[in-house]
Order: C-alpha cells, then sequence, then structure tokens
C-alpha cells in the first residue's frame, strides 16, 4: 500500500483566533510511504507528529495539499474512508480515548464483531492477539480495559487494532509508560511487521527504540520535515538534532565517549541493533 501526501497544509480550528491569521500544524508537508518500511517520526514536542500520523489514515482532512492511497485522491467518507481506516491501523498516544466496552476481551473483539464474524472465530483470534502480546491470562481477559496499568491498556489498544491485520501499522508514542519487558513486547510487534514485509510507522520521543527498529526517520521541526532519508545518516547530523531537540541514542552516546577516549580502538563498532 501506497500512501502519498503532496504539500500538506493543516491547521485547528483555534478558539478565538485573529480572522486570517491561521497557525498550521503542518506547512508543505509532502511523502510517500509504501509497503515494507519502518518509519519513524520524530522531532520536539508539537511539532506535528501526531496531526501527520492522523492525516495518513484519515482520521484529519487536510486544509490545503493532495492525499492519495495507491494513486488514488482520498475520499473522507463512504466506503473509501471505511477502509482506509481498516487498511491502516493506528493506535493513539493515549490508549483509553479508544476505549469503550465493559471487558478487555469485548474491547478487542468489538471492530471483528462489528463486520459480523462469527463468535467461534473471534475467540481464537482474540486468544492468539492475547497471547502474542504476552497478556494470554484469561482472567485478564473478562477485566474492564479501564482498570488495567498503563502497559497493559496500550497492549490492549494495540490488540484491537492488531485483530484487524492492518496493512499499516501506525502507533502514536508507543513506549510511553512502558517498563523494559513491554518495550521489548512492542519492538517484537514491530520487527513482525517487518519480516511480514509490511509497512509500520511510529511517532516516538524514545530514541533507544527508534535507533533500534526504524530504517527511515522523518523529522519534523515546527510542522516542516527537516529530514527524510535512511536511519544510519540521521544520527550522524548533531545541527539537525540540535534543530529538533533530540538526544542521541545511549548506544551512540557511549560509542561516541569510548571514541574520545581512544577505547574504541579495539572494537571496530558497536553492532546497530538492527544488524
Ligand atoms: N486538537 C488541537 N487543537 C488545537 N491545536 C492543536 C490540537 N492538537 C495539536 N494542536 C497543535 O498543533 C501542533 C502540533 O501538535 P501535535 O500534537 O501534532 O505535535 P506532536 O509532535 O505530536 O507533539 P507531542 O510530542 O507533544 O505529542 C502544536 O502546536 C499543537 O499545540
Ligand atoms: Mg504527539
Amino acid at each position: 500500500m501506497i500512501i502519498e501526501l503532496k504539500d500538506i497544509h493543516f491547521s485547528y480550528p483555534t478558539l478565538g483566533a485573529e480572522s486570517g491569521d491561521s497557525h498550521y500544524a503542518l506547512a508543505g508537508v509532502s511523502l510517500r510511504i509504501s509497503g515494507n518500511e519502518t518509519v519513524a517520526i520524530v522531532g520536539a514536542s508539537g511539532s506535528g507528529k501526531t496531526t501527520l500520523i492522523q492525516l495518513l489514515n484519515g482520521l484529519l482532512e487536510p486544509t490545503r495539499g493532495q492525499v492519495s492511497l495507491d494513486g488514488e485522491t482520498a475520499s473522507y467518507r463512504g466506503d473509501f474512508a471505511l477502509s482506509w481506516r481498516r487498511r491502516v491501523g493506528l493506535v493513539f498516544q493515549f490508549p483509553e480515548i479508544q476505549f469503550f466496552e465493559n471487558s478487555v476481551f469485548d474491547e478487542i473483539a468489538f471492530a471483528l464483531r462489528n463486520i459480523g464474524v462469527d463468535e467461534v472465530e473471534i475467540q481464537k483470534l482474540v486468544t492468539n492477539v492475547l497471547k502474542e502480546l504476552e497478556m494470554d491470562d484469561m482472567r485478564l481477559a473478562q477485566q474492564s480495559p479501564f482498570r488495567l496499568s498503563e502497559g497493559q491498556k496500550r497492549r490492549i489498544a494495540i490488540a484491537s487494532v492488531l485483530i484487524m491485520d492492518p496493512e499499516v501499522f501506525i502507533l502514536d508514542e508507543p513506549t510511553t509508560a512502558l517498563d523494559y519487558n513491554g518495550v521489548q513486547v512492542m519492538r517484537s510487534i514491530v520487527k513482525r511487521f517487518q519480516a511480514d514485509k509490511r509497512t509500520a510507522v511510529i511517532a516516538s520521543h524514545d530514541m533507544d527504540f527508534v535507533h533500534s527498529v526504524a530504517q527511515r526517520i522523518i523529522c519534523l521541526a515546527d510542522g516542516k520535515i527537516i529530514y527524510d532519508g535512511p536511519q544510519r545518516q540521521f544520527f550522524e547530523l548533531k545541527d539537525l538534532l540540535t534543530q529538533a531537540h533530540l538526544d542521541l541514542p545511549r548506544v551512540l552516546k557511549i560509542e561516541r565517549v569510548l571514541k574520545e577516549r581512544g577505547q574504541l580502538k579495539a572494537m571496530t563498532k558497536i553492532p546497530h541493533p538492527m544488524d
């Protein structure tokens, strides 16, 4: 699946704004996301990451510019919009805003029931997805999703999107509030998408996570793309990282310190986590 944005401008309707004085959350963004890549969207708080990913699954409609899917101009109504949201699954930054059922099981099953999948099949699919997310305790399936820990809520939100088998999987800040094990589970989900030659798009502040999974980086600053390219080059661009208020991943910081101390001579290089 190919998603293309051309010269996108987006402004939120701001209450009490002076007439004609529109502030753009995104201004002049063009990009193309195609199958089989893992893309990280990075940038300072307020740079436009969440706005951008919501444009990728049609949740937001641009103020100006063009969005197309597989070459076809996007429509925000009817069957086109429905199938778009099914093919491009989005997990929100704050998972509970997408919860509305009384039990974890019903929450995850909701979308399947909506499209008429039979209960035996639903039982099988929900069990499989819970297992994949290391949550296969059936007592948990009967609990209210609102009562879970932050990490568990996030996994439920992910399960309810993964169960629809999306072609593109979008995660907004997937590692926030997760412990070490939670981050590992998240990493393995993204890796599974890579292995399946599907597309994952991750908006994240967590440079360690980004460094360990992303092949391509799109960096935003004040609603504009200031870098779009391979991950490997990105972390060498000091000025750009400063402009975007981003830190280096820990492993690269250590590598730098060792190099400065001359202690990295014997070793060629710290292996990249994606090698
Ligand atoms: N619902 C909204 N109404 C009005 N302005 C908004 C709304 N959501 C975001 N904005 C503004 O749009 C700009 C981009 O916000 P966005 O949430 O896309 O950034 P972000 O990079 O995801 O930030 P963060 O890292 O904090 O999640 C910011 O200036 C923000 O204040
Ligand atoms: Mg955000």
